[in-house]
């Protein structure tokens, strides 16, 4: 048997909340930002393991961390156990991340069609004996992130088959498939999985306050943000009961986060730096939401001149603390 160190555990004793996996925004710029505003670790979006052993360019994109980039945990997604696995392989040997989580949460019927993502709540079996052979794949702990059922509540029945099949920690997002982002999540039933398993158990679901976080951790839970941080990743820092950012920090954080999309993408040219910009713009949107009477200027911007000028105008500050480390690409730099 492999010896897997315990990331999760000495992780989750930090005490700060972690960054749920997130498809479309949750990579390595915006993992960067909330890890230095205190998230554990935080997850990639779902790299598709089939993709990785196709070798997908556009899949392993989705997965690239910043070189020795710290706390990293990827997810995949799968239906089949030796492709989870030999992905997962590659993945590691690509990377190097502190865990790789299975995804079995997504209710997407593109994911799901193809039996994988929460479609694997229906089929205990299969997702355990994923988990083990993927287990055997890779040096470092590996964990799952399920939903509460895919139509029926069985998370407790998946949750235990997954944890002897070998996971060292399991994610539960508190509403079914079916569900899925409507009504409340159910923290009561992710502590209930907690009660019965003796791997660490990590709640998903609606978090955004630091009085419900507070709660869910005095259950023992391990808590996970997702749609709370887009727009604000300094939610991790008052989450932890630091200072509340100014409107100057928090501006800065949406620029620097605009520079660092830029960066990272690749913005070589002003053709590729628009299309960048108009990607940006849902989480600029987030940053902005405070001001609603900006949108329609908001939704113009398509560099990052234009961005620096919106933000002069309304609020006339300075750029200078900017350098052009910020735009490598090296995380070392940063
Ligand atoms: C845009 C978006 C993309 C998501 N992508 C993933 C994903 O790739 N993998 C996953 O396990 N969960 C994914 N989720 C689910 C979240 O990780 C989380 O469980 C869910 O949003 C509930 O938490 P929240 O209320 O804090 O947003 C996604 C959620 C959103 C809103």
């Amino acid at each position: 048997m492999k010896t897997v160190s315990n990331f999760y555990t000495e992780k989750l004793a930090d005490g700060g909340a972690i960054l749920a996996p997130m498809a479309g925004f949750t990579d390595a710029p915006f993992r960067m930002l909330c890890r230095e505003y205190g998230s554990s670790w935080a997850v990639t979006e779902m790299v598709s393991a089939k993709g990785m052993v196709l070798g997908d360019l556009k899949g392993i994109e989705i997965g690239e961390p910043y070189p020795d980039e710290p706390n990293l945990v990827i997810q995949v997604f799968g239906g089949e156990p030796e492709l989870v696995a030999a992905g997962s392989a590659k993945l590691y040997e690509l990377y190097k991340p502190k865990a790789i989580d299975l995804n079995m949460g997504c209710p997407v019927k593109k994911i799901t069609g193809k039996s994988c993502g929460s479609k694997l709540m229906q089929d205990p079996e299969r997702a355990a004996e994923i988990v083990a052979t993927l287990n055997a794949s890779v040096p470092v702990p590996v964990s799952a992130k399920m939903r509460l059922g895919f139509d029926q509540l069985n998370v407790l029945e998946v949750a235990q088959a997954v944890e002897a099949a070998g996971a060292s920690m399991i994610a539960v997002h508190g509403r079914t498939a079916v569900q899925k982002y409507t009504g409340e999540a159910n923290w009561e039933a992710i502590a209930e999985v907690a009660q019965a398993l003796t791997i660490p158990v990590a709640g998903s679901g609606d978090v955004g306050s630091k009085a419900q976080f507070e709660l869910y951790k005095s259950w023992g839970l391990g808590v996970m943000i997702a749609r709370a941080s887009i727009g604000q990743p300094w939610v991790f820092a008052e989450l932890l009961g630091k200072e509340t950012l100014s409107l100057e920090e928090k501006i800065k954080t949406a620029y620097r986060h605009a520079l660092l999309h830029l960066n990272w993408y690749g913005a070589q040219n002003l053709e590729r730096e628009r299309h960048l910009m108009r990607q940006f713009r849902g989480q600029l949107l987030k940053y902005f939401a405070f001001l609603p009477e900006s949108k329609s200027e908001l939704i113009k911007i398509e560099s990052l001149a234009a961005l620096q000028n919106f933000i002069l105008e309304y609020f006339a500050l300075d750029f200078s603390g900017f350098t052009s480390n910020e735009l490598r690409r090296d995380y070392s730099l940063i």
